[in-house]
């Protein structure tokens, strides 16, 4: 089946406390945040915390978390009945059928993209580039490209650092706007201050990440976060 007739995606609502993938505290209103607590993320995690940990062995730590993370957020993608012959005959199996569309934000989201590539090697790929201005921490987009077929499709948007939710707001109404209707947001680390920006503008959207951190610093950096993704993730320091 090529990608482009795969069924359109429809996400299934879910509430209550299941909504969270171990987590803190449940709250009145379910938040759509799914914090990755498996021990192997968290070890990652820890390693991309680490300033001692270089840019190489970065980039493995992140492609490793970045597996975990998707393979979370594609939990319920839908499935068609597939019979296969194993050498000792017929077996009963799946094939994802679904419609997806990774779209990373340039450039720390590379870090990403072929890790969820490799959860769902069919889904097709969007860019978004998005220029922080180090002093505002404003962003700016200076490049948009994605597939056709954003209306019908998971549409998983991958942007490492969700700090001020500036570039992740900015990212899903530009989405919004060429006609992505459902949306999932992977990161590495989140800011309490960039899910409430999220929230408040995507109140859909949920949000996969294997940390919810401290705070945003004057710098509107991730406390204890582990300082510039992008940077870190290219030697660029
Ligand atoms: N972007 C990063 O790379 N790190 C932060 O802490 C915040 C934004």
């Amino acid at each position: 089946m090529d990608a482009s007739e795969r069924r359109p995606y429809h996400s299934p609502r879910r509430v209550g406390p299941a909504f969270r993938t171990g987590t803190a505290s449940d709250t009145v209103r379910p938040v759509p945040v799914h914090v990755i607590s498996h021990p192997v993320a968290q070890e990652l995690l820890t390693h991309l915390r680490d300033t001692r940990t270089p840019s190489p062995l970065f980039r493995q730590y992140a492609q490793r978390l970045s597996v975990l993370i998707a393979t979370e957020a594609m939990r319920d993608l839908p499935t068609e009945a597939v019979v296969v012959d194993t050498p000792l005959g017929p077996a009963n199996g799946v094939k994802v059928s679904a419609s997806v569309i990774v779209v990373p934000v340039l450039r720390a989201g590379l870090g990403m993209l072929d890790a969820v590539l490799s959860v769902v090697p069919h889904a097709r790929v969007g860019h978004i580039g998005l220029q922080r201005d180090e002093t505002t921490a404003v962003a700016s987009q200076y490049y948009a490209k994605f597939p056709a077929g954003l209306d019908a499709s998971l549409v998983v948007l991958v942007d490492p650092m969700l700090a001020t939710g500036g570039s992740a707001v900015a990212s899903l109404q530009l989405l919004a706007s060429r006609g992505a209707q459902r949306m999932r947001l992977l990161c590495i680390v989140a800011a309490p201050e960039g899910i409430q920006e999220v929230e408040a503008h995507f109140p859909d959207v949920e949000i996969y990440t294997p940390a919810i951190d401290s705070h945003l610093n004057a710098h509107k950096f991730i406390v204890p976060g582990l300082g510039d993704f992008g940077d870190r993730l290219y030697g660029t320091m």
